[in-house]
């Protein structure tokens, strides 16, 4: 063996197709799949796109790190399964830009938290952990129920979502920032809207429990609530694994 290595290492020529040739092995393993995808990626027809109180909450989400502690991906490993629920699927993600699966699970995964919880809780859990959850080791984020929700740039939000492939209609982007408020006060004029733009089973409610404002805590507990709810494949697909 020395002998060969030495001889190739002397070529230069052959040195370098060497090299070329080794890492094309490693490109086709991670290209190859690619070619593929459509049939891989399963199909679900239910498929809601998120609202855009639960874009902003999802953007308020980004900025305050919860994803460092949360991954939003479920293994197909069967303790996964048996404490989160059905495993992950891509479909569920494809309106996800940019995705936030994660791997760094300081806190527990959360890819199926929606109505795990009510909304007191959550808002209770965010101004202060440790008073529903007294070992807890994650920080206070009572700021949220204080900010008010910055809402004059949702159609833009929505708008470059559209163009990474989410289906929102021009109706959609242009009545963003009034669904927005809408969607957090079930007896406003807006509330009907809401719903009859992204489907019925919308949470139309005062999520932060104040109708009259409009806060960061309204966003963010809005995308909570909703996170594994926008399409029902994944508990279709493990019932007919069961049958
Ligand atoms: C430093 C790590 C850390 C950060 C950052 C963090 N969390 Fe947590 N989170 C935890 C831990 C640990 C738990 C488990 C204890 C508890 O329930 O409080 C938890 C629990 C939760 C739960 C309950 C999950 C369940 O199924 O019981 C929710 C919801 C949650 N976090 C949301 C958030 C949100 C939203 C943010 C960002 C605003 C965030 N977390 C930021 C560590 C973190």
């Amino acid at each position: 063996m020395p002998t060969f290595h030495r001889r190739l290492e002397r070529n230069a020529i052959g040195f370098v197709l060497a090299i070329i040739g080794v890492s094309a092995i490693g490109g086709l393993v991670e290209i190859a799949p690619l070619f593929t995808i459509h049939e891989t990626v399963e199909k679900a027809p239910d498929m809601r796109v998120y609202t855009p109180l639960e874009i902003a909450g999802r953007h308020i989400y980004m900025r305050e790190g919860c994803y460092a502690c949360h991954s939003q991906m479920i293994r197909t490993l069967r303790d996964e399964v048996e404490r989160y629920g059905p495993y992950s699927l891509a479909v569920e993600s494809q309106y996800d830009h940019p995705m936030l699966w994660g791997s760094k699970r300081t806190g527990p995964d959360i890819a199926r938290l929606g109505g795990k919880y009510s909304d007191a809780w959550h808002v209770a859990h965010l101004i202060n952990p440790r008073d529903v959850v007294p070992e807890s080791v994650m920080p206070r984020y009572g700021w949220l129920q204080r900010n008010r929700l910055r809402v004059d740039d949702l159609d833009r939000h929505l708008a470059a979502q559209r163009s990474l492939g989410v289906p929102y209609t021009d109706e959609m982007v242009a009545n963003a920032a009034a669904d927005a408020a809408a969607q957090a006060s079930p007896d406003s004029p807006g509330a009907a809207g809401v719903a009859e733009r992204y489907g019925e089973a919308t949470n139309v409610r005062a999520f932060d429990g104040d109708p009259a404002r409009l806060t960061e805590m309204d966003a963010l507990v809005a995308y909570l609530q909703v996170l594994g709810r926008l399409t029902d494949a994944a508990h279709q697909q493990a019932a007919s694994a069961e049958e």
